[in-house]
């Protein structure tokens, strides 16, 4: 069975958890392709050439998830060509054998345009900057919470602002608006949604 499920949404929205709850209940395999460009972003030279080289070891290094790398990737996804190397990757994984969720910025809108199910994941900057905050320890994280509010905002800007692929919801995507939501029951709403196209 082939079956993509499509999560789009600004950074810290909580697309990484709706879209690991949805795979493990489903059993879909899950790619989390904020990772390739997060990848591409930390690994330095020329972008273009490390889109086109990344390694599986590129993609297991443990400063992925830190608030430069999100930047870095948000620079290097504005180039076409990078986002052009990554493409076919990410089509292969959505219409995989078994079924597949795949979270991101586009891929309800460019990777995969014919998902079975989409969702557009989003809250507040302000609830989005304080999970941010307190996943990176509150007030032990590195930076104080309105640093990490303006790179949200900034983030938000570029990546739905950019020429190619910008982030926007697409026509046919359920919006999740998770910023008075708890966890439980914004992925009360995947699951049904997916659910009820299976
Ligand atoms: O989801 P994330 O925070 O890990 O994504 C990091 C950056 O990568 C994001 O700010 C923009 C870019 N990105 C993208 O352009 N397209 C995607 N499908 C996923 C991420």
């Amino acid at each position: 069975m082939r079956f993509t499920v499509a999560i789009d949404g600004p950074a810290a929205a909580g697309k990484g958890t709706i879209s690991r709850a949805v795979a493990d209940r489903f059993g879909f395999a899950h790619l989390d392709t904020g990772a390739l460009y997060r990848a591409v972003g930390v690994k330095g030279g020329d972008p273009v050439l490390a889109a086109q080289t990344l390694t599986p070891e590129d993609l297991a290094r443990d400063d992925l998830r830190t608030l430069e790398a999100g930047q870095a990737a948000s620079q290097v996804a504005v180039i076409p060509e990078v986002r052009a190397a990554l493409l076919a990757f990410q089509r292969r994984f959505a219409r995989r054998e078994g079924g597949a969720v795949l979270d991101g910025r586009d891929i309800g809108t460019v990777i995969c345009p014919e998902a079975e199910v989409k969702l557009y994941v989003t809250a507040s900057p302000e609830i989005r900057a304080h999970r941010r905050w307190l996943e990176l320890g509150g007030n032990a994280a590195p930076e104080p919470f309105e640093t990490i509010l303006a790179q949200v905002k900034e983030r938000d800007a570029r990546d739905m602002g950019r020429a190619d692929a910008p982030l926007r919801p697409a026509n046919d995507a359920l919006q999740i608006d998770t910023t008075s939501l708890s966890i439980d029951e914004a992925v009360a709403q995947a699951i049904a949604a997916v659910a009820a196209r299976l």
